[in-house]
């Protein structure tokens, strides 16, 4: 049985999509927080999972906080570590630690659009597809190796949330996807890049039909 923590900072719609898959093989350990407020601890608590708060607020700098969650997170003992909207950028020390079983959900295609405000800037740039991408976490940000990506089209008339909606959608089917193929010792990386063993999709990619938009 593969132990699984996961990481949130908010309302924890992809930690519910990962849980709700009952992924065979794998048990979610703890949901840990770095904000007390986060509305995704409460799905977790009722659905039997430990959780936690590390608060970011009450350290005095990026690495006592780091140090502190590394803590939290390895009383558990994880295979793998997931970051699902966890809202920090993490330091190398905290990333090297958990290289090769840290893995983290991102709104755009990377390279695309790293950091924040993606879908808007995504509407910004005139890119005529957008969608998700699931990543091994290297020290940079929004790098390493991409295990699964989902795109949607960027439709005329579309707001900053009726993208991210519509993206939202494919995140809660790529990333229980990629924790699975995790789980189940599929995924590989040679060379910086991320290989699936006997994936139906090209290179992990979901390309939804229209209608799935
Ligand atoms: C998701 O869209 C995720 O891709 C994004 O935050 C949202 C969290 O939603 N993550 C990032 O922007 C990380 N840089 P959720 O709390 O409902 O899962």
């Amino acid at each position: 049985m593969k132990s699984i923590v996961i990481l949130i900072s908010g309302r924890g719609s992809n930690m519910e999509a990962i849980v709700r898959a009952a992924i065979p093989g794998a048990r979610i350990a703890a949901v840990i927080s770095n904000r007390p407020t986060a509305g995704g601890l409460a799905f977790a608590a009722s659905h039997s999972i430990a959780t936690e708060v590390v608060d970011h607020t009450a350290f005095a700098d990026r690495a006592a906080f780091d140090t502190a969650l590394a803590e939290a997170i390895d009383r558990h003992t994880p295979d793998l570590v997931v970051l699902a909207g966890f809202m920090r950028v993490l330091t190398a020390d905290f990333v090297r630690h958990y290289e090769g079983r840290l893995i983290n959900i991102h709104p755009s295609l990377l390279p695309s659009f790293t950091g924040l405000h993606t879908h808007r800037r995504a509407l910004e740039a005139g890119v005529r597809v957008h969608g998700t991408t699931v990543h091994f976490v290297t020290a940079e940000l929004d790098c390493g190796p991409i295990i699964i990506q989902a795109v949607v089209p960027v439709m005329d008339g579309d707001d900053e949330a009726a993208l991210a909606a519509r993206v939202l959608v494919q995140e809660h089917r790529i990333f229980p996807q990629a924790v699975r193929w995790i789980v189940e010792g599929r995924v590989s990386v040679v060379d910086g890049v991320a290989r699936v063993a006997g994936a139906s999709m090209p290179a992990g990619l979901i390309s939804p039909l229209p209608e799935d938009a």
